[in-house]
Order: C-alpha cells, then structure tokens, then sequence
C-alpha cells in the first residue's frame, strides 16, 4: 500500500496546450508510478466561471481525458473520474459551508484577482466565491494527502488545510474526547505511552515539529490500533479533536519548461496548442521550420558554448564544428537551426506517439466512457467513506 494518495483535477474550459503537458500531465504520469494518484475532470469548477458556456465544457469533458490517456495517463495505475458524477464532492461542499466564515473566502487572493482578469464576466456569484471551498471538499473527501498543483494553487491548499483542522476542531471532540485519548495512550503500552506523552507536550509546549513527527511516525508504525483511537491520538496530538478530515500538502509542480525554442522568443505556454489528438495540423504549424542554413556556414563552425539547453535536459553538444570564417550572426543562426530541429524532432515523435494513443480512443468511444465508468465508481465509494463519518460527526446519521 502506498502512504500517500494524490488527487488533483483540471478544469474542462477548451483545449489543452503545452503548458498543461509540460507543466502538469508529464507530472501526473511521473506519479502514477509513485503515489496512488485521482485524477478528475472539474466540471463543476469550470461552471464557475463559464456558467453562461456550458457546451464549451461538455465538448472539453472527453477531449480532455483523451489527451490525458495519449499523455501516458494510465487508467491501470491512476484512478480518472469525473466530478460531477461523484455527487459526494458537493455534500461535503455543502456541509463544510456551515463553518466556513465568509472572510476566509474574501480573502484567498484568487479571488480579486480572477475577478479582476476576468472582468468581462460577471464573477460575484455564490458559486464563484466558493470555489476554494469546492476545491477542498474534492481533496478532503478522498483524505488526500497530497496535491501537486501550480504555484497559484497553493493558497488553495492553505485554505484547505485550514477547513480541515476547523471541522476536526468543531466535530473531532466526541463527547469524552479526552477520556477516550488518554484511554488510547494507554493501550499503546508503556514504552510508547511515555514517549507519546513526552513528544506531544515537546509540540505543544514549544511547538516542536520534530517532535510532532516522530509521534505522528511512531503512530504510523502501531498496528494494533482501532481506527477510531488512531484518530484521537493523531487529534489529540495537535490538540485538536478527532482527525476525521486529513490535512494535505501542496506539492509544488516545477514551471513548465518549453523544448525545441531555444533563441526564439519563448511561446506562451498557456495559448500555444498542444501536439494533442485533435490538433496535429495546428500544432505542427506552431512548430515552424526555421530559415535554411546559410550557405556560408553549411560547413561546421567551431562554437565555445559548453552546453546547450534544450528540451527539459542540459546537453553538451558534440563542439567539433571547425570555422570557416562565418560570422557570428550566421554561426548563431546555424545553431538555431541545430537546436530547433532537433527539439522540432522529439517534440513531432511524441507528438506522433500521442496521436497514435489517442487514436485507439477516437476510433472507439466506449473505452474512455468505461474507464471513467470504472474510475467514478472507485472514487465514489471512498467518497462515501468519508461522508459516513462527516454525517456522523455532524449528527446526521439519524437511524
Ligand atoms: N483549481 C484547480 C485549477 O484551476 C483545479 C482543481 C479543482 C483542483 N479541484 C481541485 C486541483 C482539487 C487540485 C485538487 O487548476
């Protein structure tokens, strides 16, 4: 079993470009591997800036998981579902609405900003203002315990942490909550008790998160444990109630890096098309062929440069060109064109490669319907899971 699970979702709102491969999906099939990874369509989030477009994200919602699977997006490894077919994420949505103070809202910095980028559109809706609030309960509700997601996610992710630990706070403290942990320590035996008891007060007393840490892995390690007294002790460690809501962490993806461009003014990653399924002839006109090489510098040329950065690996290039009198504006062009094709080369491969993937999903439409099919039904029943014990916690489970 993996100790982590990551979850992480993309909003439907028009096609996917190179930001998104660069920066994202060559993550998420870099932690496939690692992690047991959710990915999701956020449909749901998408309606929250394009409610008046509603068809450009049905048209996006399958296009999207094709480009995922040609990505290398494995449905074996990574579970891809999406949200709005998992009707738990807006319970909880719902019920994390009830402690969520509007303040907290108005101030993630998302908010003004987006409202000022997208001033043509009318964003001071309920829903829009809510949007972090949805974005925790799609974290929260599988306990994810990582979320790998772009420098302007990570506001999101505080405020996430911050709704988690005030619903363990609020609805963590049973009655008897404190009998019961002390019960729990007990159980743990005499050894651990004290160690237990010694690393909390060294947290707690002067907030030592080594310390904090070695409780929390000293935890991880016991077996013989009921789930019930593992959340208080996990709780009662940070002084909180029960842990029934999980605290995640951003993990941070690297800036996209662009292949092939080396000396051209760097394309926009977030408006340059992707090499996707349905834009090879758009996207190969984005990878324009560069001016023929000058005659006068068909010859190699010495260069002194010791390493060329190209594609997302520093290279040294093979420097055994020999001058013959080219300037340096043709010797600078020559390299260009060196660079260019070659990053041209790779990028037309895996552009080829993904067209050949996603063509098996084109020809035959049912296979991403049941590998979504499959993947909301897993995540459904761990949504479940958790609304059990949120319902619960909140007095819901009237019997
Ligand atoms: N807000 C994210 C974005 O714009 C998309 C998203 C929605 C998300 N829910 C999420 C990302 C949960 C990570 C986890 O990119």
């Amino acid at each position: 079993m993996f100790a982590d699970r990551i979850l992480s979702g993309m909003r439907p709102t028009g096609s996917l470009h190179l930001g998104h491969y660069h920066g994202v999906l060559k993550n998420w099939v870099k932690l496939q591997h690692e992690y047991e990874c959710f990915f999701f369509v956020a449909d749901w989030h998408a309606l929250t800036t394009h409610y008046d477009t509603p068809e450009v994200i049905e048209q996006s919602v399958w296009d999207m998981v094709i480009d995922w699977l040609a990505a290398g997006v494995d449905p074996a490894q990574a579970t891809l579902f999406i949200q709005s077919r998992v009707p738990e994420h807006a319970e909880l949505h719902l019920l994390m609405s009830m402690i969520t103070p509007l303040g907290w809202l108005e101030r993630v910095p998302t908010y003004k900003d987006q409202q000022e980028k997208l001033s043509e559109k009318d964003l001071s809706t309920y829903g829009f203002l809510g949007y972090p609030l949805l974005q925790s309960a799609d974290i929260l509700i599988y306990r994810a315990t990582m979320v790998p997601v772009g420098e302007d996610q990570v506001p999101h992710i505080e405020f996430t942490r911050e709704i988690a630990r005030r619903f363990n706070h609020i609805y963590g403290r049973e009655p008897g909550f404190e009998e019961k942990a002390h019960a729990a320590i007990k159980k743990l035996g005499g050894k651990k008790s004290r160690l237990y008891e010694e690393l909390r007060s060294r947290f707690q007393e002067q907030g030592d998160e080594a310390a904090l840490e070695s409780a929390q892995a000293m935890l991880n390690e016991t077996q013989n444990l009921s789930l019930g007294d593992r959340e208080r002790l996990f709780g009662y460690l940070e002084g909180g109630g029960k842990m029934i809501l999980t605290e995640p962490e951003a993990l941070l993806t690297a800036a996209s890096r662009m292949p092939g461009w080396m000396g051209r003014r760097c394309p926009n990653p977030t408006t340059t098309p992707y090499p996707c399924a349905k834009t090879p002839t758009a996207s190969a006109r984005k990878y324009a062929p560069c001016p023929p090489i000058p005659r006068a510098c068909a010859a190699p040329i010495r260069v002194t440069r010791p390493s060329v950065r190209y594609g997302n690996c520093t290279k040294s290039i093979p420097m055994k060109l020999h001058a013959t009198g080219a300037t340096r504006l043709q010797e600078r062009r020559y390299w260009l064109h060196r660079m260019q094709t070659t990053g041209n080369r790779r990028c037309t491969e895996r552009a080829g490669a993904m067209r050949e993937r996603a063509q098996v999903y084109l020809d035959d439409p049912t296979l991403v319907r049941n590998i979504i099919a499959d993947g909301c039904e897993k995540a459904r029943r761990l949504a479940s899971d958790t609304m059990r014990d949120v319902r619960e916690a909140m007095g819901l489970s009237y019997s």
